[in-house]
């Protein structure tokens, strides 16, 4: 179906929108390996090595350590922020507190490499005008239903834009979101804010802080800070989904998720596209080698 890679009136509605959804772009037997490979990775791993790292975006915090670092090109996990109790002691089953997996899985796993670089995607990076298409930041996301005893889990994602964590000059990146599951209003389905791209400057960026010795911090661009509009909530868009569907989203549009309410999971398989010809900035977090430097995977030169 996507052979083609994207008709006119697709290009034109992802940069007018900022936001498109493909259905049907993977085959039945497509999501279900990949589901499996999750649910083998979540069961397979090992906690007794594991620092206990979760995944935050915090404003005010230096969030970063060596671990998340490494993970550019590894199979690494990030707990959700409400896995721990006040002892430290894991309050659900490790399958359950699991906030990511990456953000190396196009590169170190057969499964999710295989997807990742379908003459599909190397369609639609073409038809999205890449000359020279680079994946990179590869992540299993998984939002867990709520718990047997139906308390809520700490896994909405606030409105944001990629642009902030992967920049490059130009802006270049553009997100490739799976579902894996259908994604619903109460299981977290993706939110955005249509046309907020064109609208919206990047107001911050998160950079690494000392080359990356003390973290991460929010850094503001001061010189866009003029002339914001407003971010309503009302403006923003749910797009529900079936499993299989693809979501195109544009590094400067804004977009959230909500808590998953339900008792059906949310499972996802994401990645980004640059165009090689654009600058990688050194101080995004994500760095190929880890060393630092942006020999990423080429989808096609
Ligand atoms: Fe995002």
């Amino acid at each position: 179906m996507y052979e083609a890679g994207l008709s006119a009136n697709q290009v034109a509605a992802f940069r007018r929108e900022g936001m498109l959804c493909l259905p049907d772009f993977l085959a039945p037997e497509e999501v279900l390996a990949l589901v499996n490979e999750s649910k083998r990775l979540l069961s397979d791993f090992d906690i007794s090595s594991h620092p206990m790292t979760q995944f935050k975006v915090d404003e005010n915090d230096h969030i970063g350590d060596q671990y998340f670092f490494d993970s550019s090109d590894k199979i690494l996990f990030f707990f959700d922020t409400d896995a721990f109790d006040e002892s430290g002691a894991l309050k659900y089953p490790k399958e359950q507190a699991i906030n990511k997996i990456g953000h190396g899985l196009h590169m170190k796993n057969q499964v999710f490499q295989k997807i990742t670089m379908d003459q599909k995607v190397v369609n639609v990076a073409k038809s999205l005008g890449y000359k020279a298409a680079r994946v990179l930041q590869s992540m299993c996301i998984f939002k867990h239903p709520v718990g047997a005893t139906n308390d809520e889990r700490e896994n909405a994602v606030p409105p944001h834009t990629d642009a902030t964590f992967l920049f490059t000059e130009p802006q270049t990146a553009v997100g490739f979101w799976y579902a894996l599951e259908d994604c619903t209003l109460e299981n977290g389905c993706l939110w955005y804010n249509p046309g907020s791209q064109n609208v919206f400057p990047l107001t911050k960026r998160f950079v690494k802080v000392n080359g990356g010795k003390d973290g991460c911090a929010m850094i503001p661009l001061e010189h866009n800070a003029e002339n914001v509009p407003e971010d309503k909530p009302k403006d923003y868009v749910p797009v529900e989904c079936k499993a299989g569907s693809l979501i195109l989203i544009h590094n400067s549009v804004l977009h959230k998720s909500d808590k998953n309410r339900s008792h059906k999971s949310r499972f996802a398989y994401a990645f980004h596209v640059i165009d090689g010809t654009s600058k990688f900035d050194e101080l995004n977090w994500l760095q190929v080698p880890v060393s630092g430097g942006c020999d990423f995977t080429k989808l096609y030169e």
